[in-house]
């Protein structure tokens, strides 16, 4: 796992976008696994103003969103479908139909996660997944439990997360209470991973990840097992890895 430390929000977004610029220049045809929430959002930011410099075209890019909520249709504004569609695919040179979500109103949540899987497959796996992480160890919706999901599933929220979910709907009752998530055993199968996290809020779950015990009451520990992770944080959700570290030096 590379833990990379940048000074603060602006500077893990650039350096997210270089990453995934660099991941679309070498291979154009990438399958890219996708994020919502407001960590990506100045990364997504930084790409579309490399595809309208030229730097960029993601015109062969396939992707995979990792989760939506339950019982929101696609033009609901906290949807992530329009979420996605707000803040990057509308301001970049992607086809429509290489864009894929979960549909949160699927009647058939067990062939709709089914063909999820399908799907990523025949578009032979992801080569990038982004990430970002819940304040309690989260990855997607994929919540503290007493098991690593292995495939996309049906999730009941975390009550911490629908209260960090919170600020983006007019009461916390109007958050849904269930979504379609990709799994960790899905998550893991991308060849390689991009974690992003930033504030103080994600300090004790970065450290969690990075220096606990591989649980899945911290979902994001697993990431310790695969080949290819980047943890780019700023100093603020490093803070307690830092303490940590320089207690050790010291001991
Ligand atoms: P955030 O959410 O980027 O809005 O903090 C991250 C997550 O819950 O995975």
């Amino acid at each position: 796992m590379k833990v990379i430390i940048l000074e603060n929000y602006d500077e893990v977004s650039r350096e997210a976008a270089r990453i995934i610029a660099r991941q679309v220049l070498r291979k154009p045809a990438s399958v890219l696994g996708l994020a919502t929430g407001s960590t990506p959002e100045g990364t997504y930011a930084n790409l579309a103003r490399m595809c309208d410099e030229g730097l960029i075209s993601f015109q062969e890019v396939v992707s995979y969103n990792l989760d939506e909520y339950v019982g929101l249709k696609p033009e609901h504004e906290q949807s992530y479908s329009y979420f996605m569609k707000q803040k990057l695919f509308d301001h970049i040179d992607i086809r429509p139909e290489n864009t894929h979500l979960l549909s949160g109103i699927a009647e058939d949540v067990q062939r709709e996660c089914d063909a999820y899987e399908m799907a990523i497959d025949r578009s032979g796996g992801i080569d990038l997944q982004l990430l970002g992480i819940g304040g309690n160890g989260h990855i997607a919706f994929n919540e503290p439990s007493d098991a690593f999901a292995p495939s996309t599933h049906r999730v009941k929220l975390d009550e911490r997360t629908c209260a960090d979910n919170a600020r983006f709907f007019d009461r916390v009752e109007d958050v849904p209470s269930h979504a379609l998530s990709m799994g960790i055993g899905s998550i893991m199968r991308a060849r390689s991973i991009l974690l992003l996290a930033t504030g103080k809020n994600k300090a004790e779950a970065i450290r969690n990840t990075v220096q606990g015990p591989v649980t899945p009451q911290v979902p994001a520990s697993v990431l310790q097992l695969h080949p290819d992770v980047t943890l780019l944080i700023d100093a603020e959700a490093a803070s307690l890895l830092l303490a940590q570290t320089e207690a050790e030096s010291n001991a």
